[in-house]
């Protein structure tokens, strides 16, 4: 496993989100686990492997276990939360991009046939937080730019769900502007029939297995995670269809109509 070689900074962010540098010469963006905000790093994993199998561009991330001594040098990391959860979610760092407000001018996304799933995972896993600060954009040539998702702590929901929560998630159109920024480049609405079909494929055993790898010490509960898997499976199958139905009519069908 990699090891933490040097602290570089806090990034912004209510996440407090760390970024530093490990023994493979990498620099990655760390987040502890805390109270109050429990499901950050249980979201952070399962929405990585999720987005990872799916091929969407996410920055490669691993579960790695800080030792106590490197963290407690870090001024914003309390004592109680180190000494409760050995380990960390750690994401590598993409250097040199821009978050969608830094943005302007967009003539092209070069990886826009993956926008189309990006849109259908965040409605499946009820990601209300895809913000122009959580996706990232880098800049290959002069306005054409590569886009990276990041940022999952708030998926189902919120950083802090409960079980019973989980029985009434949203099944609405969610307002977001990065959402219309994306389908501007998704070059047909066939693109969202097929993620769903990839989407529904996905192995059941699979998500348990996701699920199963999650650390002890982040409190998830055996029935917090059939609950997360039960609630995957009805999602894709009932409710996805349906929102991504809801989400061409309403957003993609305007928007292309009104360019054309
Ligand atoms: N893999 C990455 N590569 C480059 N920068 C990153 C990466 N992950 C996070 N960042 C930067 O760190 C910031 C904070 O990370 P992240 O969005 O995951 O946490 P957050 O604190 O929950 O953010 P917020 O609550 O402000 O949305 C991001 O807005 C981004 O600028
Ligand atoms: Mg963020």
């Amino acid at each position: 496993m990699i090891e933490p070689v040097s602290y570089i900074k806090k990034l912004e962010g209510k996440s407090n989100a760390h970024l530093i540098t490990f023994s493979d010469g990498r620099d990655y963006v760390v987040k502890y686990f805390r109270s109050g905000f429990e499901k950050t790093l249980p979201n952070e994993w399962i929405a990585y492997c999720i987005a990872r199998f799916l091929d969407l561009p996410v920055p490669y991330a691993l579960i790695v276990q800080i030792p106590e001594e490197f963290s407690k040098a870090i001024p914003e990391v309390e004592l109680d939360e180190i000494k409760n959860s050995k380990f960390q979610f750690a994401s590598l760092y993409v250097p040199e991009t821009l978050s969608g407000h830094q943005v302007s001018s967009v003539s092209c996304i070069v990886n826009h046939e993956t926008l189309a799933g990006i849109i259908l995972f965040d409605y499946w896993l009820c990601n209300g937080d895809r913000t122009r600060k959580n996706i990232l954009l880098l800049e290959e040539e002069l306005n054409r730019f590569k886009l990276w998702i990041i940022d999952h702590a708030e998926a189902f929901g919120s950083y802090s769900w409960l079980v019973s929560e989980l029985e009434t998630l949203p099944q609405k159109i969610m307002k977001s502007s990065t959402h219309l920024f994306m389908s501007q480049f998704i070059m047909s609405e066939e693109e969202f029939n097929e993620q769903l079909e990839i989407i529904q494929r996905i192995p059941v055993l699979l998500l348990e297995e996701i699920v199963e790898l999650i650390p002890d010490d982040w409190l998830v509960s055996k029935e917090d995670k059939k609950a997360i898997v039960g609630r995957l499976v009805n999602r894709r199958k009932k409710i996805l269809p349906y929102l991504k139905h809801k989400f061409v009519k309403s957003i993609y069908r305007p928007l292309h109509q009104k360019n054309e």
